[in-house]
């Protein structure tokens, strides 16, 4: 881009918009100089600590607690929802079992469309049901591809289990331990929502042709599975099995350093400390370490950030939620490249939130850009090309 055309139009290009407002929001809130992340106002560490999934969900999307009533109202709804239709089933058994999870999810949730096709969206009746089919089927979703790309039927969910017991008893076919569940949980409350980052600015352009709520989210989960965005978690773990153990640490940071390559895990937009959620993670690893035993991935993490705080905290590079959430998932025995749909899954939560609150002041999103092409160019018959 030429200094030419910046005075021309009188734009400044600020690239990948960093610092640029592109929406009014009152969903969440970020400090990153102080390390501060909100719901609706509410610490994140007090949600994580007090609430569950779908009553963060509820929060988010209708921005208040709900009372025992709505909460059990809400509940009741999804867990009803939860099946998926047996056509979505046979098309998913159609897609190659050597794809990425995130892709068929991507397919699915854009699936979802074709079969609720009512897009009345001014009718609050029609909001809840998106909202609570979106929230209730996606999970059933990812475990059905998980279960059909191994050549098993896949496992129908159990109503009498809550949010996520249901996801890992049909990831298993077997009630998962208590405290399992509730870290699960909590790694989908801490995942649920993160202001205006690039999958929910995609899931708000979307909603703001007022398309319906079902591309919304696959466009959503398109934009998520990128290794810059929601695919970093499952680089992490690969990245330290490529480290090996504690020793190797040092010379891997070393050689990212001087070769100018991103360590995965590390670095946020926003945070120039640590993302408050790596931290409650940490303590959600510890947790689940001391009843099921320890990792040595663990260890190898611990030396990679102290190294990184050394080697890049100077540029305000600390760790970030996926840090430590592919070694909750890891100890949990799922596999890696399920790390990304699980943050999807969580994440529904927050861009159902952003399409509600696009509708309700909605203008398409049309912004402009710097040309930087020629004029008047001629043109080049294909003989003389
Ligand atoms: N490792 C090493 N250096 C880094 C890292 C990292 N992970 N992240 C940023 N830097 C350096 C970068 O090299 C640059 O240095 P310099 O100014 O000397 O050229 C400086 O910090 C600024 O980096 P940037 O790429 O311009 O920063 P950004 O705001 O565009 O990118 C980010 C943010 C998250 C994409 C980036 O930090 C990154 O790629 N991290 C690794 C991938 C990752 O963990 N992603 C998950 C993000 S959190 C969850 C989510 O949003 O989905």
């Amino acid at each position: 881009m030429s200094v030419a055309s910046e005075v021309k139009t009188g734009f400044e290009f600020k690239p990948g918009l960093e610092g640029v407002p592109a929406t009014l929001s009152s969903i969440s809130y970020v400090d990153g100089k102080q390390g501060i992340l909100e719901y609706r106002g509410i610490p994140i560490e007090e949600v994580a600590l007090k609430s569950s999934f779908v009553e963060t969900s509820y929060l988010l999307i209708w921005g208040e607690l709900p009372t025992q009533a709505e909460l059990a109202e809400f509940e009741h709804e999804i867990r009803y929802h939860r099946r998926i239709k047996y056509r979505i089933r046979d098309m998913m058994k159609c897609f190659p079992e050597t794809g990425h999870p995130m892709d068929a999810l991507q397919a699915s949730a854009a699936a979802l469309g074709l079969f609720y096709s009512r897009r009345a969206l001014d009718d609050p009746a029609y909001i809840r049901a998106a909202t609570v089919r979106l929230l209730a089927k996606i999970p059933t979703m990812v475990a059905a591809f998980q279960m059909m790309r191994n050549g098993n039927d896949p496992i129908q969910p159990r109503d009498d289990l809550d949010y996520s017991a249901n996801f890992l008893y049909m990831l298993t076919e077997r009630e998962p331990d208590e405290l399992a569940a509730r870290v699960f949980d909590v790694c989908l409350i801490l995942h649920a929502e993160h202001t205006i980052n690039a999958s929910t600015f995609s899931a708000r352009v979307t909603a703001s042709t007022l398309t319906d709520p079902y591309a919304v989210v696959a466009s959503a989960v398109g934009t998520l599975a990128g290794p810059l965005h929601g695919g970093a978690n499952e680089e992490v773990i690969d990245m330290l099995e490529e480290i090996g153990s504690v020793e190797n640490v040092r010379a891997y940071v070393d050689k990212c350093v001087a070769g100018k390559s991103k360590i995965m895990g590390f670095g946020h937009r926003v945070y120039k400390v640590k993302d408050p959620r790596a931290t409650i993670l940490q303590s959600l690893v510890e947790q689940l370490f001391a009843k099921f035993g320890s990792d040595k991935y663990y260890d190898i993490a611990l030396e990679l950030e102290k190294v990184v705080a050394e080697k890049l905290g100077h540029k305000g590079i600390y760790a970030n939620v996926d840090f430590y959430s592919g070694l909750v998932y890891r100890k949990l025995g799922i596999p890696t490249d399920l790390f990304t749909p699980i943050f999807a899954i969580a994440r529904v939560a927050g861009w159902v939130a952003h399409w509600k609150e696009q509708l309700g002041e909605n203008r398409i999103y049309r912004p402009t850009q710097i040309y930087t092409g020629s004029h008047n160019a001629p043109y080049i018959d294909m003989e003389s090309r």
